[in-house]
């Protein structure tokens, strides 16, 4: 198949372009750069686009059939969105209606979209399904639930076939490739605990100790990048079988507190962490673990990596190395 990985120039877009092209599937990667990395498209071809300029999306697709669309596209720091939630909104909600415009004026009707736990806000039980309540508690987590709520509504209207696949903590890198994780700035815990154990990142700052968590900092659901990519990759083969709009919660369904982090990047590094315990972060909830039964039984999927270990020895030779 002919596939279109929009954000394929980012993080989980570079690891879902590598993981498509293992499979045979031709990938061309729509990026427009602005947080992705020309250095990370090394599966297809790059056309630049943006979201936002409806010209590019078309061009991007004229004389391209595509079979599928798999969206990484999005601006997605919970705490930025809270600052500037028409940023936000524009590009994950405006952005994405562009893009699923364009589709179907080119005959496209399948898509893998990108969603996130933070579609659930504060949880009301220890493992998140998918039955659970959608109260996102920032502009972030509002915009990719308004995008899950455009999907439901094309399916009925055009037909449109899609799985959102919300994600927990996506970590690690493919051990085999030379992708991995590179925001500026980067905000999320394993890049910041392993550049800390690393010495080419300050000292980690700890956001909170005072949770209701068994040691007072956040739990957290880590999923390893390949497993996300995987789950991809089954989503579209459901679409063959399945009409409609359809979502999966994905995680391991356990959680790691940050100290936890911290202690197996110790083992996992052989370094010590330096740290220091600051407030919380704001819009942080204290637990966010993912029940993934769903996933299992529909799509088959079973992570690889259901240790967190592995997970952090991935992200640390990437970060070892980190060409880009
Ligand atoms: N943390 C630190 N220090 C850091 C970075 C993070 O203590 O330098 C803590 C955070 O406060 C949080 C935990 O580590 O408790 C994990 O933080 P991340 O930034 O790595 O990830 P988040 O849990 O904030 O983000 C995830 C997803 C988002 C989603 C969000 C919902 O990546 O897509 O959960 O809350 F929006």
């Amino acid at each position: 198949m002919h596939i279109l990985v929009c954000g394929g120039a980012g993080y989980i877009g570079s690891h879902m372009a590598r993981w498509l092209a293992l499979r045979d599937h031709r990938v061309t990667v729509l990026d427009n750069l602005s947080t992705g990395h020309r250095e990370a498209v090394q599966w297809g071809e790059l056309v630049e686009a943006d979201l936002l300029d409806r010209a590019s999306l078309d061009r991007a697709f004229e004389g391209r059939r595509f079979d599928a669309v798999m969206h990484f596209c999005a601006r997605s720091l919970v705490g930025e969105s809270v600052q500037d939630p028409y940023a936000y909104y524009a590009a994950n909600v405006s952005g994405t209606l562009h893009l699923l415009e364009t589709m179907r004026r080119h005959g496209v009707d399948r898509l893998v979209f990108s969603s996130t736990a933070a579609v659930f806000g504060h949880p009301n039980s220890a493992r998140i399904d998918e039955d659970h309540p959608k109260q996102p508690i920032n502009p972030y987590g509002a915009s990719k639930l308004m995008v899950e709520r455009i999907l439901a509504d094309a399916a009925g209207a055009y037909g449109l076939r899609s799985v959102a696949l919300r994600y927990f903590n996506a970590a690690g890198a493919s051990p085999q490739a030379t992708i991995g994780e590179s925001h500026s700035p980067e905000t999320h815990l394993i890049p910041n605990v392993l550049r800390a154990a690393l010495g080419t990142g300050p000292a980690l700052k700890v956001f909170g100790e005072d949770y209701a968590t068994p040691d007072g900092t956040c739990v957290r659901d880590y999923v390893h990048v390949d497993d996300l990519a995987e789950a991809h990759l089954r989503a579209l083969d459901y679409l063959d079988a399945n009409a409609g709009a359809h979502a999966f919660n994905l995680g391991n369904g356990q959680g790691f507190s940050v100290r936890e982090v911290i202690a197996a990047a110790e083992a996992v590094s052989g370094r010590k962490i330096p740290f220091s315990i600051e407030p919380r972060r704001a819009g942080d909830p204290a637990v966010l673990v993912a029940a993934s039964d769903k996933a299992r039984a529909a799509l088959g999927w079973v992570p690889a990596y259901d240790r967190l270990e592995p997970i952090l020895e991935t992200a640390l030779r990437w970060h070892r190395a980190q060409p880009y």
